[in-house]
């Protein structure tokens, strides 16, 4: 039994759901998430969080009011708590040295100035937001700043969860890590972490490093699954010249076990609040600690993936007569991939401001994500319709544009659609998620991606 106390700052993506399972797996902790957002709270609050993730709304209902609770008191938090989670955000610099690179930490320095402030008994502060290697050395320095008897022991523990598998991710992820001090305080507080996690997750999956090491793991994990897409969407466009087709690369190569399958599925580019962020992060920790051949090499990965979107809205163009003004194009999918509502960085924001530019008429479909995709393209929304019902969305459309790979979209009734659409009907599809062959027959002239085109024309 333990009567410890969680508090968790920043109820987002991150902080809620793994709070969540936290509170669910460890009934006899009480965990306590706080935010500064008044309305993502009351959300939460209420049990139906304010993001969409499958399975999340019933983990957090096992446990709201027994041992998990939210608020916006964040002093109260802090001064309650013996361990603290740091889950807030830390977007790109838009401003001032490194802007669009170096992460923008005036949030966590607050952070950090608040649990000192409010703080009156020991505590260990984990750091779970993605951050620059050697940030925990910044918040010691301020957590240590007055010289107080008040003991704080920082320690990294980064979160590896994709969104859409968050719950399953949290339930049963491949490691825990965990980085701390190798004092013995520092080693006490790895072992009063680890304690928590192994209530569901196996010893063996439980890895303690050092700080740093952990710090700089969770940059290296993003940076290698996004290289992993940006290698395979470089490939894509040799396949496209060459009639060699890019998911048989994939079987072909993936089969290899030191490649291993996953994470090579070709598409119009990888989206999603981290892997950009933290790419660029550490090309800009590499410029920092003058390693220009590294940064350079990692850059490449991001160059690669805004090639593909570029690629992707050059071959709709080309393939409907070189123009799309006022041509209806159907984009389906919105999202930066499937089962989430979350549009932060996904390829088709990209897409659809580009091909607003060319003065087509989009209307934009999806299941969860149309209220962000109205924000996101908020300045020229009034040349956009936003539109639930795939048919309808389709309907008098010259061409379908498919961004997200929501499974739905594989079981439309394309025979009805393509009726309903301006002939020659196309389809692009940006994460080859339909049955080309199928669509063909059907009448449709079809784009895969990373595959011959098949055209009646
Ligand atoms: C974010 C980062 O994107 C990710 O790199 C990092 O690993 C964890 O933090 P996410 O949970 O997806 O992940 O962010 P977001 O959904 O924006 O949630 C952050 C929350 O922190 C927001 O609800 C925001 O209101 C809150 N916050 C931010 C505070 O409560 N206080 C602050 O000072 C700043
Ligand atoms: C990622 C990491 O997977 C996770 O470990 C980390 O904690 C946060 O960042 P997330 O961004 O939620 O998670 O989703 P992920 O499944 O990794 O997909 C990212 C993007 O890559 C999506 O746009 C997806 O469509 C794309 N992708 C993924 C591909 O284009 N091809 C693939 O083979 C896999």
């Amino acid at each position: 039994m333990s009567n410890k106390t969680i508090f968790c700052i920043g109820a987002g993506y991150v902080g809620g759901p793994t709070m969540a399972m936290i509170a669910h797996k460890c009934p006899d902790y009480k965990v306590i998430v706080g935010d500064i957002d008044d309305a993502r709270i009351q959300a939460w609050q209420s049990g139906q969080p304010p993001i969409y993730e499958p399975g999340l709304a019933e983990l957090t209902r096992s446990s709201i009011g027994r041992n998990l609770f939210f608020t916006t008191d964040i002093a109260k938090g802090i001064r309650d708590a013996d361990i603290i989670f740091v889950c807030i955000n830390t977007p790109t610099k838009s401003f001032g040295m490194g802007a669009g690179r170096a992460s923008d930490l005036q949030y966590w320095e607050k952070t950090a100035r608040e649990i000192l402030e409010h703080a009156t008994t020991d505590k260990i502060v984990v750091e779970k937001s993605t951050l620059p290697v050697r940030t925990a050395e910044a918040m010691e320095r301020i957590l240590r700043s007055r010289g107080g008897k008040v003991r704080f022991e920082v320690l990294s523990n980064p979160e590896f969860l994709a969104e859409g598998t968050a719950v399953h991710d949290l339930e049963m992820p491949d490691r825990v890590l965990i980085g701390g001090h190798e004092t013995e305080q520092g080693q006490a507080a790895v072992r009063e972490l680890a304690k928590i996690y192994s209530r569901w997750i196996p010893q063996e999956r439980i890895l303690t490093t050092n700080v740093w090491s952990s710090e700089l793991s969770k940059l290296a994990a993003n940076a290698f699954l996004a290289q992993r897409i940006s290698s395979i969407n470089s490939l894509s466009a040799l396949c496209e010249e060459t009639e060699a087709d890019i998911n048989e690369i994939a079987r072909a190569i993936g089969m290899d076990q030191r490649i291993g399958a996953k994470f090579l599925k070709a598409g119009v580019g990888f989206g999603g609040s981290c892997f950009k962020k933290d790419i660029l992060n550490m090309v800009y920790l590499c410029e920092f600690y003058g390693l220009q051949e590294v940064a350079d090499y990692w850059a490449h990965v991001v160059e690669i993936n805004d090639y593909q979107v570029d690629r992707f809205v050059r071959n709709l163009l080309v393939h409907l007569f070189n123009t799309v003004a006022d041509k209806r194009i159907a984009v389906l999918g919105f999202a930066f991939k499937a089962d989430t509502g979350d549009t932060r960085e996904s390829p088709a924001i990209r897409v659809c401001r580009k091909l607003v530019e060319e003065r087509a008429r989009l209307v934009i479909s999806d299941p969860q994500a149309l209220e962000n995709a109205r924000r996101d393209l908020a300045d020229v929304a009034d040349r956009i319709e936003f539109e639930p019902d795939p048919y309808v969305a389709t309907q008098d459309a010259h061409a379908i544009a498919l961004l997200t790979d929501w499974a739905e979209y594989r079981h439309l009734d394309y025979e009805r659609i393509f009726k309903g659409m301006v002939q020659p009907a196309f389809v692009f599809d940006g994460r080859n998620l339909l049955d080309h062959h199928k669509l063909y027959e059907i009448g449709f002239n079809v784009y895969p991606t990373g595959k011959a085109p098949m055209s009646h024309l």
